[in-house]
């Protein structure tokens, strides 16, 4: 259930950093939610993704809340620690790779992610079916291949509270075969043709 690799969909990941960086210009707090985040690839991609297009003093106002429901109770030490198996790093753009990866100090093949990038990606371990948001006011919410796990009728009630968290004019993405329920399609305006990103209706 957590399949995921770096750079998964960057297409899509990118419209949203398109969209989302004129919507931030002056915000001194820039809330994203990665929601079913698995073990930190996607946050960490896409944190990667804003660095390349912020200023260094800006990018520092993005937080980044990659949650997910962990049942290995393992990916919060995974994302803190920032370090993944070489081998696993392959599809990273090289001029990436080696912009925002360093050898991992005393273990062999494994690399470990800036801690300019790591520094914006805060794991919570979180259940989405339990509907209990910690937080509102988010500019963007990431929620790729999770929904597709849940019954119609919880993704409606998930999709429901992203509505209610996010700011006015939030942006929320998610994967290209995921269609909006008809029950949500009152909440959200389809931005893009070629990817699933959505601007909140207020
Ligand atoms: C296929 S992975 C997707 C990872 C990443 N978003 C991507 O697209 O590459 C699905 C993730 O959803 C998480 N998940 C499943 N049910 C969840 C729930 N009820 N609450 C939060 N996360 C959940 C799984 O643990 C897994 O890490």
């Amino acid at each position: 259930m957590a399949f995921t690799f770096f750079f998964r969909d960057v297409h899509t990941l990118q419209h949203a950093v398109n969209f989302l960086l004129p919507d931030i210009q002056g915000l001194r707090q820039i809330r994203i939610w990665d929601a079913g985040c698995a073990m930190g690839q996607e946050p960490y991609t896409f944190a990667i993704l804003l660095a390349e297009k912020m200023g260094f003093f800006a990018y520092k106002n993005v937080m980044i809340d990659a949650t997910d429901i962990d049942e290995s109770d393992t990916f919060g030490k995974i994302i803190t620690n920032g370090k993944y198996p070489e081998g696993d790093l392959s599809r990273i753009p090289i001029e990436y790779f080696q912009k925002y990866f360093h050898k991992a100090e005393d273990e062999d093949g494994i690399m470990e992610i800036d801690s300019q990038i790591k520094n914006r990606v805060v794991f919570k371990k979180h259940d989405l079916l339990e509907l209990q948001p910690f937080r509102d006011d988010y500019n963007l919410i990431i929620c790729k291949n999770v929904l597709l796990h849940f019954q119609p009728e919880d993704r409606i009630k998930v999709i429901n509270m992203y509505h209610s968290v996010l700011a006015k004019g939030g942006l929320f993405v998610t994967e290209q075969t995921q269609p909006m329920p008809d029950e949500n399609k009152h909440q959200f305006e389809k931005i893009v043709s070629d990817a699933n990103l959505y601007r909140k209706i207020s």
